[in-house]
């Protein structure tokens, strides 16, 4: 055969690495990490496998673990030791991320995120204070969340965490104007140095489900269709990610990430921000239930997720893989 173009000349080992478009790094990677005010001891969520919920007092030991991996970013969710309707909890001084988050960053040499939410702290488990009228046996309302009043709650939070120490605050409500509400929050009380990962384009996904039981915090009632994107949108998820880039977000993801690589790219497209993707709870654990049946190499199917995101465009990806990952990089 005569042919000019033989493509596998690069394949060959010893060339491959040269010639490879897409690297992984440990420090690519954020790792959740779920702290349990309500906890004494380390309790495994069934769903996530390899994953715990640990108690305060083993929130230095298990963000240890995670940087002997080689991982140096955390992003911590709490479980309170008690909920209310509006979610006070969340930006309590001695709440359980403000106390992680003082421990964490006394003991270790961690980079602290935070997420910024509301829906682990409300009894009815949604992500803000609930419009007048509504209480948690209204069975489907239309409308959940007043955006408005929300908005000065998750600017409370956010203030309590860069108190604590933060080194970044990830709100993740979707709540319209969330961004600049925190900015000038955090401006205002002398934290301009705290950057914002904003949850830009978080969609309304099943995907969810494992952390919703890991955080407690799946709604009482109705959805959060009101509040998170529909799946069938991408120009919907530019027009978010735009207003959270106006606002001053200084990083800008996307959740959950594998449906939705054509937003990471149109994002990595349109903008110049560094783009996060978040490799979310049901990703990782259908991964896991194959692999638990034989039917899928779970390091393979792992290491290949996480490289597929960041050849989407992704320049950093949250995961519950980061350790297993990170290991073995
Ligand atoms: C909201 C929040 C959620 C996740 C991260 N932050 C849950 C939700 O919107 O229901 C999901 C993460 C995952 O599934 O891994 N605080």
């Amino acid at each position: 055969m005569d042919l000019t173009h033989r493509p596998r000349r690069l394949r060959q080992d010893g060339v491959r690495g040269l010639v490879s478009e897409t690297s992984l790094e440990p420090t690519d990677l954020i790792a959740p990490v779920f702290v349990d005010a309500t906890a004494d001891e380390r309790v495994a969520i069934e769903s996530m496998p390899g994953h715990e919920r640990v108690p305060l007092e083993e929130a230095v030991s298990r963000v240890e673990e995670v940087l002997e991996t080689g991982v140096e970013a955390v992003m911590l969710f709490g479980i309170p030791e008690s909920k209310d309707a509006d979610g006070s909890r969340a930006w309590a001084e001695d709440g359980v991320i403000q106390e992680a988050t003082r421990r964490i960053t006394a003991e270790t040499d961690a980079y602290v995120v935070t997420d910024v939410c509301l829906c682990e702290y409300t009894e009815h488990g949604h992500c803000g204070t609930l419009e007048d009228g509504l209480d948690s046996h209204d069975a489907e309302p239309t409308t959940t969340v007043d955006n408005d009043a929300t908005l000065e709650s998750l600017e409370r939070i956010a203030i309590s965490h860069a108190e604590a120490g933060a080194d970044m605050v990830a709100p993740s409500g979707m709540m319209d104007g969330m961004v600049g509400a925190i900015r000038s929050a955090l401006d205002r009380e002398g934290y301009e140095h705290v950057p914002i990962m904003s949850y830009a384009a978080k969609y309304e996904s099943a995907f969810y489900g494992p952390f919703r039981d890991a955080a407690d915090g799946a709604p009482a009632f109705g959805n959060r269709r009101h509040y998170q994107m529909d799946p069938a949108n991408a120009r919907e998820a530019m027009r978010e990610v735009r207003l959270d880039a106006e606002q001053g977000a200084d990083v800008l993801m996307v959740k959950p990430a594998l449906p939705y690589l054509d937003i990471v790219r149109d994002l990595r497209r349109e903008f110049d921000h560094p783009v996060a993707a978040y490799n979310v709870s049901g990703e990782y654990a259908m991964l896991h239930a194959a692999a638990e049946k034989g039917w899928l190499d779970l390091e393979a199917v792992a290491l290949e997720s996480l490289l597929s995101i960041k050849r989407a465009g992704a320049d950093l990806i949250l995961t519950y893989f980061a350790e297993d990952v990170a290991t073995r990089l």
